[in-house]
């Protein structure tokens, strides 16, 4: 069953929020929650671990359904994991992450069919295109058709570019040419007719990266591929000044006639290895406090740094919420965040909205409270 979402029941008279019946006024009242504040904008997702599927923190699982109406799996239905074999798949946990989303009345994205990273081994020996093609198509079968009707959206072809706007030299481009990208969108929408068909990539916001993002989208547009929406992941750093980007892609893949989602959102507060100017290329990061330098606490500060962001990037999503179908969390508290391990390991970082005690934090606040004052 394909999720269905409740109409608006709030109207704003001058600017004066007014509700017309009893029972959106009360959900009016305890609405300090993403899913309500944006519920007639767009949805709000968040990536989950095997933690989260498996409900082992019942501090976590509150959060999450009180939270987010979508949701997508971080690694779990990566080729890697659910088809480490050629002849064998494993569906444990993605029947549970489905379930879940299910029974939680949430929409549910997969994540993703075909992506040149965490590919099993057997694929990265594949040396024809013969073989790789017939990967492809049995994988996509098999994995999109088990959750066809049950998942709302795929992540079909996941940063299939370079920044410069060319294509990838994956294996499977080297294989099989640009094609595979048309053929897994074919595949997907054959497989699952009714689920939304998105690209899904980084840096696509920036202006040559996006310029083959949308050549791409134009090509399988006019090839008859079906494609609804492209997804703009959103990893992003406190210092990135790229509104202005991220504004104007948001405008241009929306001329092409598909939805805009930011997949993957995130804003590290540490500094990246590329920040450093002049960095000794061979240096070693690890242990080293300069890179980490928040490890008991954020400064308030940086706090509020952090919540600049996320304030000014969500009234611009406000601004063009005709466009935006989803904005998913890559990740549900800082302490669950992959930034805490890339690009150095075992570091302290504070991307989310919610601290490691599953508490709100002030870009929380600062985001809510751009409903309350629109
Ligand atoms: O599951 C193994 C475990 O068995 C092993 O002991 C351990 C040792 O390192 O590794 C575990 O696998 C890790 C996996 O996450 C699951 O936790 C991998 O090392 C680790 O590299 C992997 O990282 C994931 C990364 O994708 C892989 O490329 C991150 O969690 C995940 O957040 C990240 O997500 C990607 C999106 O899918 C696509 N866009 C970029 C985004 C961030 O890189």
């Amino acid at each position: 069953m394909h999720v269905k979402y409740t109409p608006k029941t709030w109207i704003k008279i001058a600017g004066i929020a007014i509700c017309f019946s009893q029972s959106s006024c009360v959900q009016k009242a305890e609405s300090s929650s993403l899913k309500n504040a944006f519920q007639n904008d767009f949805l709000i997702g968040a990536a989950l671990g095997t933690e989260h599927i498996l409900e082992k923190n019942q501090k976590a699982d509150a959060l999450i359904k009180r939270e987010f109406n979508s949701i997508t799996p971080e690694n779990i239905m990566k080729a890697e994991v659910i088809h480490p074999e050629a002849n064998k798949y494993d569906f444990n946990l993605s029947d549970k992450f489905v379930a879940y989303g299910q029974k939680n009345n949430m929409y549910v994205v997969g994540h993703t069919l075909i992506w040149h990273s965490q590919l099993p081994a057997f694929v990265n020996k594949i040396s024809t295109a013969d073989s790789l093609r017939m990967f492809m198509k049995e994988h996509i079968n098999t994995v999109a058709g088990r959750y066809s009707g049950k998942l709302n959206s795929w992540d079909v072809v996941n940063e299939a570019l370079n920044e410069d706007g060319t294509l990838r030299e994956s294996l499977f481009y080297k294989l099989l040419g640009e094609n595979y990208i048309k053929e897994a969108f074919d595949l997907a929408a054959k497989a699952d007719p009714q689920a939304a068909l998105y690209y899904n990539d980084y840096n696509i916001e920036q202006p040559a990266k996006r310029k083959g993002a949308i050549a791409l989208i134009k090509k399988l547009q006019a090839s008859g591929t079906k494609i609804d929406g492209v997804g703009i992941q959103g990893h992003w750093s406190i210092n990135d000044n790229n509104l202005k980007e991220v504004e104007d892609a948001i405008v241009e893949f929306s001329a092409l006639g598909i939805k805009v989602a930011f997949t993957e959102l995130d804003y590290t507060v540490l500094p990246n290895p590329w920040d450093l100017k002049g960095a000794e290329v061979n240096q070693n990061f690890e242990g080293n406090p300069a890179m980490n330098m928040y490890t008991e606490s954020l400064p308030d500060s940086v706090q509020n740094q952090l919540a600049k962001r996320y304030e000014d990037l969500f009234r611009l999503f406000l601004k063009h919420k005709d466009k935006i179908s989803r904005i998913t969390f890559w990740g549900v508290n800082d302490g669950h965040s992959w930034l805490n391990g890339w690009p150095i390991k075992n570091r302290t970082n504070y991307p989310l909205f919610f601290d490691r005690a599953y508490q709100p934090k002030k870009a929380y606040d600062a985001v809510l409270n751009l409903k309350s004052t629109n």
